[in-house]
């Protein structure tokens, strides 16, 4: 069954910016993703570098570079498209990240429950 989870408020995202958000999949197992918001649009990954599998993030909701125009990995600092989660640079160069789709519905930013 398709479900949506809530995750957060537009508007709790900076712009560029980034949201770590953990939920449950359809097993009930804890999955950890986060949200990116750039150009008004949201785009929803799962919180695991290709490379290794580790956390991306290097410090709470830090997923960007100091530009605001990719996504890094903290460890070894691969880059990453916003939009697509592609690897352009980096350790997993043509790797991409797992995607989740995203909606808006009434002001608040939803992730379709992965499996
Ligand atoms: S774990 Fe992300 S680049 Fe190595």
């Amino acid at each position: 069954m398709t479900r949506y989870l809530d995750i957060c408020g537009v508007d709790d995202l900076a712009e560029p910016g980034a949201k770590e958000f953990e939920i449950e999949n359809s097993r009930g197992q804890k999955w950890y993703g986060f949200l990116v918001k750039k150009d008004g649009a949201f785009h929803a990954y799962a919180n695991a570098c290709p490379h290794t599998g580790a956390m991306l993030n290097w410090g709470p909701d830090r997923f960007l570079t100091r530009a605001g125009d990719r996504i890094m990995c903290g460890v070894h600092g691969a880059l990453f498209e916003i939009d697509t989660g592609l690897c352009v640079a980096g350790p997993c160069q043509g790797q991409s990240l797992r995607d989740l789709e995203v909606r808006v519905e009434d002001g608040r930013v939803q992730v379709l429950q992965p499996e």
